[in-house]
C-alpha cells in the first residue's frame, strides 16, 4: 500500500534485529503501524495500532474478509471526503479509510487530491492508480490475518507484559502529515524509557534521538525518486541506553562453540576407547 514513510526499503534490514531475541508466545506490538509494511512480515502474537482510526477500521474489515468497493469514482471520493470532513454522515470508518487511502494521490489520505482510474500520462499511456493501489493493498491482507487491532495515541494502547515494541513514529524535523501534527516528542522519549523500565523490549526508527538512546543500526538511503538529490537520509534504529544489555544479548556464541568442542572431545574419547579396546583385544 502506498503510504508516507513506509518501511518497505529497510524492513529486511531491521526486522532480524527487532526480532533477534523474540521468545515463543511473546507479543510483537506496533503502536504506529501505518501501512503495516513491517508487522505483515512478523508471525505469532501481534498487535497493530495507529492514531488514524479510519486506517485501522479499514485493515480490520479487510482482514475480516469484508468486500470493499473496487471502483472509486471522483464523485464517490468527494462524497466520502465530505463525510471525513463532517459534512455528511453517510459512511463507516472503514469505507472512509479505504476511499481515503486507495483514492488519494500518493496514498496521502484526502490530502493529495483524487488519483483516478484512467489517467493519461505525459507519454500518452493510461494509468489506473486506484486499481494499482488496491491490488498492492490486497496482497498484504493474508499476512495480516490474526493481528489484534487497536487505535489511538501510542501511550493509550494496551500492551501485554514483556512485549517487543517497534515504534515508527512521525520523524522530528520532517514535514508533518494530518495525523502527526503537534506530536510531542519529549513525551514520546519519556514513554519509551518507561516501557523499557517496565520490562518491554523497545526499538525506535528515527533520524535522530536524544543521548539517552543508542543507535544500533543505520543505513544511508538515496532518494528513490531522484538518486542525484544530495540530501540522503540516514535511517537509524535506536534503543534506550538503559536496555542495551538485554536487547543486544545474542544467544552466546561461546556456548555454541563450547558445545561443539564438548561433542568433538567426547567423540575423540569414544574413538580412543574403541582403539584401546581393539588393541587390548589384539594383544590377547
Ligand atoms: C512514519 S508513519 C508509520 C509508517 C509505518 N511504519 C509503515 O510502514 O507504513 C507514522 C504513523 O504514526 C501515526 N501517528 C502519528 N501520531 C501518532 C500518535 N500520537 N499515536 C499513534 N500513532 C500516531 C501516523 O498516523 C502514521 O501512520
Amino acid at each position: 500500500m502506498k503510504y508516507q514513510g513506509n518501511k518497505n526499503r529497510i524492513v529486511g534490514d531491521i526486522l532480524p534485529i527487532i526480532l533477534q531475541n523474540k521468545k515463543e508466545g511473546q507479543w510483537y506490538v506496533e503502536p504506529f503501524c501505518g501501512s503495516c509494511s513491517v508487522i505483515q512480515r512478523v508471525s505469532g502474537n501481534r498487535i497493530a495500532s495507529d492514531k488514524n482510526k479510519y486506517l485501522i477500521a479499514m485493515w480490520k474489515s479487510l482482514t475480516e474478509g469484508k468486500q470493499m468497493p473496487m471502483e472509486i469514482s471522483k464523485e464517490f471520493y468527494c462524497d466520502v471526503r465530505d463525510c471525513f470532513h463532517g459534512k455528511n454522515n453517510k459512511y463507516t470508518d472503514d469505507i472512509i479509510g479505504w476511499v481515503g487511502y486507495m483514492g488519494s494521490f500518493n496514498g496521502r489520505f484526502f490530502d493529495g487530491g483524487y488519483s483516478g482510474h484512467n489517467v493519461i500520462g505525459k507519454n500518452g499511456k493510461s494509468r489506473n492508480y486506484i486499481a494499482e493501489n488496491i491490488a498492492n493493498t490486497m496482497k498484504q491482507v493474508e499476512d495480516l490475518k490474526g493481528v489484534v487491532w487497536q487505535s489511538g495515541d501510542y501511550f493509550s494502547i494496551n500492551i501485554p507484559d514483556n512485549s517487543i515494541i517497534y515504534c515508527d513514529p512521525p520523524y522530528r524535523n520532517t514535514k508533518e502529515y494530518q495525523f502527526s501534527r503537534g506530536f510531542d516528542f519529549e513525551s514520546f522519549y519519556s514513554w519509551c524509557h518507561e516501557m523499557a523500565d517496565n520490562g518491554h523490549t523497545i526499538l525506535i526508527s528515527e533520524y535522530d534521538m536524544p543521548d539517552s538512546f543508542e543507535c544500533i543500526w543505520s543505513k544511508k538511503l538515496t532518494n528513490a525518486m531522484n538518486p542525484t538529490i544530495t540530501k540522503n537520509a540516514v535511517e537509524k534504529l535506536f534503543i534506550p541506553k538503559s536496555s542495551k544489555d538485554t536487547i543486544l544479548q545474542k544467544e552466546p556464541e561461546i556456548d555454541f562453540k563450547e558445545n561443539e568442542l564438548t561433542s568433538y572431545f567426547n567423540d575423540m574419547m569414544n574413538r580412543m576407547d574403541n582403539l584401546n579396546k581393539e588393541n587390548t583385544e589384539d594383544e590377547f
